[in-house]
C-alpha cells in the first residue's frame, strides 16, 4: 500500500511523527509537504494529496493542517475523495469499515502523537466491510457527486 501524506504549517510537526511510523512499519510513502513553519494555504495540500488518490498514485491519503478540518473540506471537493476528519481510533476504524474512507484529516494542534498514531495505524489496517448497505450509501455520496459536477 502506498500512502500519500500532506500538512500545512498547523500539521507539520505532527505530520513529521506519522511519518516515523510510516517509516517504522514498512509503508511505502510520498510527502507532498509542507515542510517547515512558514505560512501556507492549507487548500494547496488537501488538493495535492487528494488528487494523488483520486489519479491512482497512493491508495491512501492522510492529511494534517491545525484543526484537520480545512485541509480535509478541500480534498472532499475532488470527485472520488472520501476525506474523514478522525480524532478517535473507533472513527478511524469505522469510517473505513463503513464508508471506505480514501483519506483521513488531522488536527496538529488537538492531537497527541499516540493517539494520532493510533488512529493512522486504524485506517490504514482496516479493511471496508463490503455491506451491500454500506456500498449503497457510498453510491449515494457519487451520485451527489454526479449531480454537481456536469
Ligand atoms: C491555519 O492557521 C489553520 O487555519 C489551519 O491549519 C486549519 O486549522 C484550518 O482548518
Amino acid at each position: 500500500m502506498k500512502v500519500a501524506i500532506g500538512s500545512d504549517h498547523g500539521g507539520v510537526a505532527l505530520k513529521a511523527e506519522i511519518i516515523a511510523y510510516l517509516e517504522a512499519n514498512g509503508y511505502e510513502y510520498e510527502d507532498f509537504g509542507t515542510n517547515d513553519t512558514k505560512s501556507v494555504d492549507y487548500p494547496t495540500y488537501g488538493l495535492a494529496v487528494a488528487e494523488a488518490i483520486k489519479d491512482g498514485k497512493a491508495d491512501r491519503g492522510i492529511l494534517v493542517c491545525g484543526t484537520g478540518i480545512g485541509i480535509g473540506i478541500s480534498a472532499n471537493k475532488v470527485p472520488g475523495i472520501r476525506c474523514a476528519m478522525v480524532s478517535d481510533a473507533y472513527s478511524a476504524q469505522m469510517t473505513r469499515e463503513h464508508n471506505d474512507a480514501n483519506m483521513i484529516s488531522l488536527g496538529g494542534r488537538t492531537l497527541g502523537g499516540g493517539l494520532a498514531v493510533t488512529i493512522v495505524e486504524k485506517f490504514l489496517t482496516t479493511e471496508f466491510s463490503g455491506d451491500a448497505r454500506h456500498q449503497r450509501r457510498i453510491d449515494m455520496i457519487t451520485d451527489i457527486e454526479k449531480k454537481y459536477n456536469k
